[in-house]
């Protein structure tokens, strides 16, 4: 598990630099959720009110424990996240996609903002967790790929 979360932090890595070339993305920096400042005497009242936008460093807690947003999935993200994520760089309507979806954290937050969603996963237990959390009936393939046709 390490190694693909590993895996998954290079290919994000390699991929965001090509995003941001890209002349077709979305970034919606009115939507960005905002932070309070770490100095906030030091800018003017109408800064201070608004809020500064999140830095290259994100801090966020863990899914606590006894939350309701706990599903038991052991890889779990916090739905904030995903809704910053979703909210600044994809528009209501848009579908996103999650190819290793876990339990489901981009579906809810994709839902929430009136986005679709399209959730992959290779564990029946994500998919049991997924079906649960969202009230949704996936649709699962279960043939190997390396099955002969
Ligand atoms: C870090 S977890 C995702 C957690 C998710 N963001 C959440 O909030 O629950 C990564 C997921 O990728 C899945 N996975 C790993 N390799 C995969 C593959 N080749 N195809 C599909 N799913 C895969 C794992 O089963 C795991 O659920």
């Amino acid at each position: 598990m390490k190694s693909k979360g590993l895996n998954a932090v290079l290919a994000l890595a390699l991929i965001t630099p090509l995003l941001a070339q890209a002349e077709n993305y979305t970034f919606n920096f009115g939507a960005m959720d905002r932070l309070p400042y770490m100095a906030p005497k030091l800018v003017t009242p109408e800064k201070r009110a608004l809020g500064k936008t999140p830095t290259d460093v994100w801090w966020q807690t863990i899914v606590p424990t006894n939350s309701r947003e706990k599903t038991g999935y052991p890889t779990q993200k916090p739905l904030a996240i995903l809704e910053r994520i979703i909210k600044v760089h994809t528009n209501p309507g848009d579908t996103v996609l999650d190819p290793f979806a876990g339990s489901g954290t981009t579906g809810e937050a994709a839902a929430k903002h009136r986005r679709g969603f399209v959730l992959i996963d290779e564990s029946e237990e994500a998919i049991r967790v997924m079906e649960r959390r969202l009230g949704i009936t996936s649709a699962v393939a279960t043939a190997p790929l390396n099955a002969a046709s």
